[in-house]
């Protein structure tokens, strides 16, 4: 199915399923440890072994010899694979950085070798004994000191890295207001629950792979490469995962160890990577340096604003795209926005949460602030006086759908916004008290997406698509839609995800998974019902699916007696045309936070956190909550504690753990509501639903600091904002 017109009324509309808080539907499978996560699988038929990993020591350089003598004489040990022994292979298309083999050594914890035995506890003890001779180089570490040899690149996902309208520099001397600061975010880890694991069986040259991935064709295509097979000859599946934050987009190293492992063994092999190897061997998000500055008119009309930010990757890497939301968030005659990359030989920066509009969102809607507090401005208002309902880079491009105005309002409201409150001035006994507010800004991606479904003689119909469900809801919200359709109660709908012989979906990245992935069901079961109303030879004009029956005139049929022996089954992909050229699609929101800061130590406490999210059709209440919460809740730990902190002599990071890298508990959030916008985008989608996952997180870490500085009047503009930065 194309779409490439507005959606009108079609079948979703009626929301008896879709729309409702339908709880979820592997809720029970998942609380009661059935859920099978990818170390998890198990078939008794099989004699699995356990593959540990080996990570360089060195951040850059090479290996000149490996020694695996005491290793291979281990307890229990059945083959040691090094990187030496694979020698260069192919990279993914979506990697940057080498996952193994060859002698070049990228970054610290890279792969180079993989010890699989018997049991994990003896891999784990071989992996010790391997003794390794490098050459070692000197890398640079350090973003500060590298952004000075910064260079334009080609690309800034997808975008260019520059933008420029009117005339910036001119505006900005002349106008009667101006902020001019620089901001600061670390690097930051995915930290998600689940470790990146996969297991590996090859049957002949035929290879299956249990994994957890959010991209189920993007990791084939990359094992493929990467492996030198043919890709229909791999099978993969990842039907749970335990979290993902964009940690688990691209094929990572347990995948690749697990087969190589599993070749040389002869065995199934395992592989988990241990705690500190998600933080210096899997991916992060970079670190970044953003330069505002803004002008306005005295009556709070911005006329000039230029965003500029530095990342560093490593060589061929890419940029964290700091700078991109603030090409279309607010208004302003003369704008640029600039992003440049520094070579740094670190672990590979790559997408986390919200990529892009989190960390300059970060930045951005602190300067806001700072800017309403220089006009003497609410900075509710100052945000509201400066919406724009046009891309301003573009004035010929309107917003589908944009309400970021009334995201505002209704959250001032709900929230009991003091206005224009005076920094410093509240007081609870030890407690300085202070509010602060951030817009939420993130765009609207669309990706194909593709699904089957099959009616079978029970009347139950399944839907089989490779989508994931990385905590999210896609098996409920994907379940709704195909009972939505088809006239079923949720019941009799069965859902089967992550599984590479499934028709390829969107997958979970870029908060698309839910409105691109339920439109593709959508198009599957458009199919299916043209198929049913063509067997049974019945009206398209008055056709209706309903309580399991197909009606139409005085005719009405149970889906089950449709299906026949045989079923009925359908498939599609659903595509965007066009429609994306025509309109910008971005979602929006605003934050509001309470926050007492300690008088005595400096330690913040958040005591309430609001959010009001514009975002298209809410599918499920509850799983949309559950999503902005949980992004609320990381926005916490980046506005407060999360920091990969850098040994910039050595090149990797030092708390590669949860220990040291703190992520927040419930303690930390104590309250937290959300509130959706009633409203639908009917250019997005025939869903008309827009993406939810990664909204909550974007400008919540601002809004935290914005309280912090009207709690104690210190205008912090370096995360994480820890007690030290306040005494
Ligand atoms: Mo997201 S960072 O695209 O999983």
């Amino acid at each position: 199915m194309k779409f490439d017109t507005p959606a009108t009324t079609n079948p979703i509309d009626q929301l008896k399923i879709v729309g409702q808080p339908v709880h979820r539907i592997d809720g029970e499978l998942k609380t009661t440890g059935r859920a099978m996560y990818a170390y998890e699988w198990h078939d008794p038929n099989l004699a699995y072994a356990y593959g540990y990993p080996v990570g360089s020591t060195i951040a850059k350089g090479r290996i000149i010899s490996m020694n695996i003598e005491a290793a291979e004489r281990a307890p229990g040990v059945l083959a040691v694979v090094t990187t030496l022994d694979v020698g260069k292979i192919e990279k993914g298309k979506y990697n940057t950085a080498i996952l193994f083999g060859g002698d070049e050594i990228q970054h610290y914890h890279q792969a180079i070798a993989v010890i699989v035995a018997e049991t994990f506890e003896q891999a784990r003890a071989a992996a010790a004994l391997v003794k390794v001779d490098y050459a070692e180089e000197q890398g640079s570490y350090d973003l500060a000191e590298a952004m000075g040899s910064a260079v334009k690149p080609k690309d800034a996902g997808g975008a260019p890295p520059d933008t420029a309208v009117g005339d910036f520099e001119g505006a900005f001397k002349s106008a009667e207001v101006t902020l001019d600061e620089t901001y600061t975010t670390p690097d930051q880890s995915h930290s998600m629950m689940e470790p990146h694991a996969s297991i590996a069986a090859w049957d002949g040259d035929e290879l299956t792979v249990w994994t957890s991935s959010q991209m189920i064709d993007w990791w084939r295509s990359d094992l493929a490469t990467t492996l030198g097979v043919d890709k229909e000859k791999i099978h993969l599946m990842s039907p749970f995962i335990g979290g993902g934050f964009g940690g688990k987009l691209f094929l990572r190293a347990d995948a690749v160890l697990a087969a190589f492992g599993a070749k040389a063994a002869r065995r199934p092999v395992k592989v988990a990577l241990p705690r500190p190897f998600l933080v210096n061997n899997t991916t992060h998000r970079p670190a970044t340096i953003q330069r505002i500055r803004i002008g306005a008119a005295r009556d709070g009309k911005i006329t000039a604003i230029a965003h500029e930010s530095w990342s560093g990757d490593q060589p061929d890497g890419q940029l964290e795209t700091a700078a991109m939301q603030t090409r279309l968030l607010y208004a302003g005659e003369n704008r640029m926005t600039a992003m440049r990359l520094a070579t740094l030989h670190l672990p590979e920066g790559n997408a986390m949460r919200a990529p892009g509009e989190a960390p300059g969102l970060m930045a951005l809607e602190i300067a806001i602030d700072e800017m309403a507090e220089k006009l003497g401005m609410d900075p509710v208002q100052f945000r509201i006086l400066n919406d724009t309902q046009v891309d301003p880079e573009k004035p010929e491009r309107p917003f589908s759908h944009r309400d970021l105005v009334g995201c505002l309002k209704l959250g001032a409201e709900r929230f009991g916004w003091p206005g224009q409150a005076q920094p410093g001035s509240r007081r609870e006994g030890n407690w300085m008290i202070g509010s602060g507010v951030a817009a939420a800004f993130r765009n609207n991606l669309l990706v194909p997406s593709g699904a089957r479904v099959r009616l079978d003689k029970e009347g139950v119909v399944t839907v089989e698509t490779d989508m994931t469900d990385i905590g999210t809801g896609s098996y409920t919200i994907i379940a709704q839609t195909a009972a939505e359709m088809m006239g079923l109660p949720i019941d009799k709908v069965a859902v089967q995800l992550g599984d590479s012989r499934f028709p390829v979906s969107a997958g979970s990245g870029g908060q698309f998974g839910a409105n691109c992935s339920t439109s593709g069901v959508y198009a599957a079961c458009v199919k299916l019902r043209d198929a049913i109303v063509k067997k049974l030879g019945f009206n398209e004009q008055d056709v209706v699916f309903e309580d399991g029956q197909v009606r139409s005139g005085s005719r009405s049929v149970p889906l089950a007696e449709v299906a026949g022996s045989e079923g009925l089954v359908a498939e599609d992909t659903v595509e965007w045309e066009k429609l994306s050229d025509s309109h910008q699609q971005s979602t929006f929101g605003a934050h509001f936070v309470e926050v007492g800061v300690d008088l005595a130590t400096g330690e913040t406490r958040i005591r309430r956190m609001l959010a009001v999210c514009a975002a298209g059709r809410i599918l499920n209440p509850i799983t949309a909550r559950s999503q902005v919460i949980g992004a609320m809740t990381m926005g916490a730990g980046l506005a407060l504690s999360e920091e990969l902190a850098v040994d910039t002599r050595r090149g990797f990071f030092v708390n590669h753990d949860l220990a040291g890298y703190e992520v927040p508990v419930h303690a930390d959030t104590p309250y937290q509501e959300v509130v959706f916008m009633d409203e639908t985008d009917p250019v997005s989608s025939p869903m008309k639903a827009k993406g939810i996952g990664e909204l909550g997180l974007c400008g919540v870490s601002a809004a935290i600091a914005n309280a912090i500085h009207n709690a104690t009047g210190i205008r912090l503009r370096h995360y994480p904002m820890t007690l030290d930065k306040l005494i």
